[in-house]
C-alpha cells in the first residue's frame, strides 16, 4: 500500500448512480475503513431527483447531477473532471444508462459495473423474473469490468445466492442485494491492488 509521511494514500474512485444508491452507500461505508484502498472521490447522477445524490452529500463527498451521456460535450465535461480529480477506477452502481464507445474508451479497463445476476446469464433489465420463470435454483450477483456491449465485460467477482421454492422477485432481490452490498467493496479493493 501507497505511504505518504506514514500515511496510507488512498486512491480516488468515482460512482456513476441513477436512484437509491443503496450500493453507494456500501462502497462509501467500507471506504471509511483504515485499511481501504479507495476513496470515493466524486458521485455523479444521470438522474435529478437520485436518492443516492443526498447519500454522497451526507458524507461530504462532491455530487451532482448530469445527463452526460446525452451529448458529447456534457461527457467529456465529466471525462475532464474525473481526470482532474485522480480518478483512478469509475464504479457503476445502479446506472441505468449504457456508456457511449468513446467515453468507455477514454477510462479503458477502468470502468466496472454490479449487475444483479449470475453473468453471462441474464444480462439486462429484470433478471429475477426471468430467473423465477425459468425456475432456476441459484441465482447472484457479478462484478465485472464494463466494454462496450451489455453487461458482458470480463467478471471480477461473482457470488451465487439459492433460491427457495417460497421466493418471489421481491425477497430474491432483498438476498441478492444483501450479497451485492458485500462484494463491490471488496471487489473494487481488489482491483486496486492489482494497481
Ligand atoms: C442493483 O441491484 C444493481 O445490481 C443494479 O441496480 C441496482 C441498484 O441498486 N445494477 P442501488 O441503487 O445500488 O440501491
Amino acid at each position: 500500500m501507497k505511504k505518504l509521511n506514514g500515511k496510507i494514500l488512498k486512491y480516488n474512485i468515482a460512482i456513476f448512480i441513477s436512484g437509491r444508491g443503496s450500493n453507494l452507500k456500501s462502497i462509501i461505508n467500507y471506504s471509511l475503513k483504515n485499511k481501504t484502498k479507495y476513496k470515493v472521490k466524486i458521485v455523479i447522477s444521470n438522474k435529478q431527483r437520485a436518492k443516492g445524490l443526498s447519500i454522497a452529500k451526507k458524507n461530504g463527498i462532491k455530487n451532482y447531477f448530469m445527463n452526460f451521456t446525452k451529448s458529447k460535450k456534457l461527457g467529456n465535461f465529466v471525462l475532464k473532471d474525473l481526470k482532474s480529480n485522480d480518478i483512478k477506477l469509475v464504479c457503476l452502481a445502479g446506472f441505468m444508462k449504457i456508456l457511449p464507445r468513446y467515453f468507455i474508451k477514454s477510462y479503458n479497463g477502468k470502468i466496472i459495473n454490479i449487475h444483479p445476476s449470475l453473468l453471462p446469464k441474464y444480462k439486462g433489465l429484470n433478471t429475477h423474473k426471468r430467473v423465477i420463470i425459468n425456475k432456476e435454483k441459484f441465482t447472484g450477483c457479478t462484478v465485472h469490468y464494463v466494454n462496450r456491449y451489455l453487461d458482458s465485460g470480463k467478471i471480477i467477482l461473482q457470488r451465487k445466492v439459492k433460491i427457495n421454492p417460497k421466493d418471489t422477485e421481491k425477497t430474491i432481490e432483498r438476498k441478492v442485494l444483501k450479497i451485492e452490498h458485500k462484494i463491490y467493496p471488496l471487489a473494487i479493493n481488489k482491483i486496486l491492488t492489482s494497481l
